[in-house]
């Protein structure tokens, strides 16, 4: 095999946590590449990230959702010579409401993106992450820990990356490739729009800008993490619903939601 070029592909770049995520691993050397749906945002952050003095990194516009999606990125990884050391599976997105009343067909396009497109691209990229010696950082959610009504769905999406991220940890962990869940509390980014959750929802002590989410996302990537939950409030919060009966955790959440 000639030698291809490591590098840390990272999806959801264009926005958010996913473009913070890319700053980090630019500054901390490792080359990119973008994937997202709008193209003008991911050619902002390849140059801003060229500027800093970094190689640039290669964009590939794609929507996830579509069937051959993970399929055309390896592809193009393949022909344009590059080879999958690291992979964050960041895109993802929620929606508020009742199960039942939200629209049916964006919350199965929601488990497709939030879940199968994660398990695709983990599993498609496993043997170059082996051989690269890289790792997976999959973006979970303190969701993960608890079930949500009022946005059922995305929780128990999360649940699954988080379960999901947790098992490969063990798996890969002894072929050399580190596997993190990186669980954020309430972030500021264009999710919770997308989401439909109103402004000041969450308490502003939860949250946490994209930036420090990002850089504790990396530091416990690099460090074999299974899991990290930034800030202590949050930490809290998964640690009390690993705790509690499941009906006291279900009440408190019903009771936020009004779900
Ligand atoms: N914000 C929070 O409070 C929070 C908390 C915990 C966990 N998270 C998780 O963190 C991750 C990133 O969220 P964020 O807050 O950074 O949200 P965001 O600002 O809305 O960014 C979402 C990213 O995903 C991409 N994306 C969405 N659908 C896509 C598709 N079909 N194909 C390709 N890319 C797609 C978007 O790019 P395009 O629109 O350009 O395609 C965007 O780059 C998500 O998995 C989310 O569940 C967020």
């Amino acid at each position: 095999m000639p030698d291809l070029k490591p590098v840390a592909v990272i999806t959801g770049a264009s926005a958010g946590i996913g473009a913070a995520l890319a700053n980090v691993f630019a500054d901390n050397g490792h080359a990119l590449v973008l994937v997202a749906r709008r193209a003008p945002q991911l050619k902002v952050l390849a140059d801003a990230i060229e500027e800093r003095g970094h190689a640039r990194p290669h964009v590939i516009v794609l929507d996830l959702g579509q069937p051959d999606a993970a399929a055309r990125i390896e592809d193009e990884l393949r022909e344009t010579g590059l080879e999958a050391k690291f992979l964050v599976n960041n895109a993802g997105f929620g929606l508020m409401g009742p199960a039942a009343s939200l629209d049916r067909g964006q919350q199965l396009a929601m488990i497709d993106l939030n879940v199968r497109v994660l398990t695709e691209l983990s599993l498609r990229f496993a043997e170059s992450l082996v051989r690269q010696q890289g790792g997976i950082l999959n973006v979970a959610s303190v969701a993960s820990f608890m079930p949500g009504p009022g946005m059922a769905v995305y929780h128990a999406t999360k649940a699954y990356v988080l379960s999901f991220s947790e098992a490969l940890h063990r798996e890969l962990g002894g072929q050399g490739v580190r596997v993190t869940a990186l669980c954020p509390g309430p972030v500021e980014t264009e999710f919770m729009a997308r989401a439909g959750i109103p402004e000041n929802y969450f308490p502003r002590f939860l949250s946490r800008s994209a930036e420090r989410v990002a850089l504790e996302g990396y530091d416990g990537l690099m460090r074999g993490r299974r899991v990290v939950i930034p800030g202590s409030k949050n930490k809290g919060a998964a640690w009390l619903a690993r705790l509690l009966p499941r009906r006291v955790v279900l009440w408190m959440l019903r009771r936020v939601s009004g779900a």
